[in-house]
C-alpha cells in the first residue's frame, strides 16, 4: 500500500464531524465492565454486544471507524455476517488493537511497559486478510512521586514507534495511544509536563524508525488533574493547555489526533473536545476515539433487559455519537 493511500485511510478517520468508537476490550477488560452491570462474560455476550453496536442505526453519520479486538475481528452477526463485511457495507473503517497490554518495567517499580512486538509482522498480515484498515497500540503511563521514569518513556515510545512502522509496511494506519492515566492526585501542570515528554518522545521514536506522519494517527489522553487531585480543572483550562501541548510537540504533516476518553463522564468527554475545536483552527482535525465515553450508558441499559432494552441502548450509543460529532466541530451546544 503507498502512503498516498495510508494517508487516504487516515483522512477518512478524521473527517470532519466523525469519530471512532472504541470496541476493543480484552476479553479481561469487558469482564470487568459486564461485571459492574451484572452480564456474566460469555463469549456470545461479548458478541452480541458488539453485535448491538456495530448495527446502530446511523451509527455511520458520526462514526468513521471502529477499534475491534483478536475476538471480536473474527466474529459475525446472529444473522452470520462477519462484523468486518457489516462495517465495510455501512461506511464504517475495521480497525484493531494490536498490543498484548502492560507489564511491570523490570526496575521501574510503578512503570509499565506495553508488549506484543514477537510475532507482530505476521499477526498484522493475518489482520488484513481479516480486513482491518488501521491498528492501534496503547503504552500506558502512570504518574505518581516517583512515575514515570524517563526509561519508562523511552521504551513505550520505542515500542509505539517500531509497531507503527510494522504497520506501515503491512498497509496498515497505526493509531499510536499514549495514554497518560488519571489515577492520582496530580495537578493538571504535572499532566502538562508528563504529556510533553511523552509526546516530544514519541515523535522523535517515529522519526528514528522512519514512520510516515502523514499514514499515522495519534490517539492521546487529554491534559488534566489526577482523579484525586484536590483542585479540579475548568473545561476552558484542559482544552487550552491540552491544545497548547499538541501544538508544542506533534508535527503538522500529522493527518489528525483523536482523543480516549480515560475515565471522564459522557459530558465532561464531549465538552472538554467542543472547548478544544472553539478553539481553532488547529493544525490537524482534533476528533474522539472513545470507549467508555461511547458505550457506558449503552451498556448500562442493555444490560437491565437485553431485548427490551436494545433498540434504546442503540439510539443512546447513537446521542454519544451525534453530541462527539458536534464537539469535533465545536459545534456541541451542551
Ligand atoms: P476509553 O475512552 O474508555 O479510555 O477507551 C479508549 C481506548 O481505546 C483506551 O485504549
Amino acid at each position: 500500500m503507498s502512503i498516498e493511500d495510508l494517508e487516504s485511510v487516515a483522512l477518512a478517520m478524521v473527517a470532519p464531524g466523525k469519530g471512532i468508537i472504541a470496541i476493543d476490550e480484552s476479553t479481561n477488560t469487558i469482564k470487568k465492565r459486564f461485571e459492574a452491570v451484572g452480564i456474566d462474560n460469555t463469549e456470545e455476550n461479548r458478541r452480541a454486544y458488539r453485535e448491538l453496536l456495530l448495527t446502530t442505526p446511523g451509527l455511520n453519520e458520526h462514526i468513521s471507524g471502529a477499534i475491534l479486538y483478536d475476538e471480536t475481528i473474527r466474529q459475525s452477526t446472529k444473522d452470520g455476517v462477519p462484523f468486518t463485511t457489516l462495517m465495510k457495507k455501512n461506511g464504517i473503517i475495521p480497525g484493531i488493537k494490536v498490543d498484548k497490554g502492560p507489564v511491570p518495567l523490570a526496575g521501574f517499580p510503578g512503570d509499565v511497559v506495553t508488549e506484543g512486538l514477537d510475532g507482530l509482522r505476521e499477526r498484522l498480515q493475518e489482520y488484513v486478510k481479516l480486513g482491518a484498515q488501521f491498528a492501534k497500540w496503547r503504552a500506558v503511563i502512570n504518574i505518581s512521586e516517583d512515575n514515570p521514569s524517563s526509561t519508562a518513556i523511552e521504551a513505550n515510545c520505542h515500542a509505539l514507534a517500531r509497531y507503527a512502522a510494522l504497520c506501515q509496511e503491512a498497509g496498515l494506519v497505526p493509531m499510536v495511544e499514549p495514554e497518560v492515566i488519571m489515577d492520582g492526585d496530580h495537578s493538571i501542570e504535572v499532566s502538562y509536563e508528563v504529556h510533553e515528554a511523552v509526546l516530544r518522545s514519541l515523535f522523535n521514536a517515529l522519526y528514528e524508525q522512519n514512520v510516515m506522519l502523514e499514514g499515522t494517527i495519534l490517539k492521546v489522553s487529554m491534559v488534566i488533574p489526577g482523579k484525586d487531585a484536590d483542585e479540579q480543572a475548568e473545561v476552558e483550562e484542559v482544552a487550552e493547555a491540552t491544545v497548547r501541548v499538541l501544538k508544542t510537540t506533534v508535527p503538522a504533516t500529522l493527518p489528525g489526533i483523536v482523543f480516549l476518553s480515560g475515565g471522564q463522564s459522557d459530558e465532561q468527554s464531549t465538552a472538554h473536545l467542543n472547548a478544544m475545536n472553539r478553539m481553532g483552527p488547529h493544525p490537524w482535525p482534533l476528533s474522539f476515539s472513545y470507549g467508555r465515553a461511547m458505550q457506558q450508558a449503552a451498556l448500562k441499559l442493555w444490560s437491565k433487559d437485553m431485548k427490551a432494552n436494545y433498540a434504546d441502548a442503540q439510539k443512546t450509543v447513537h446521542a454519544r455519537a451525534k453530541d462527539n460529532g458536534l464537539a469535533a466541530l465545536g459545534q456541541w451546544s451542551g
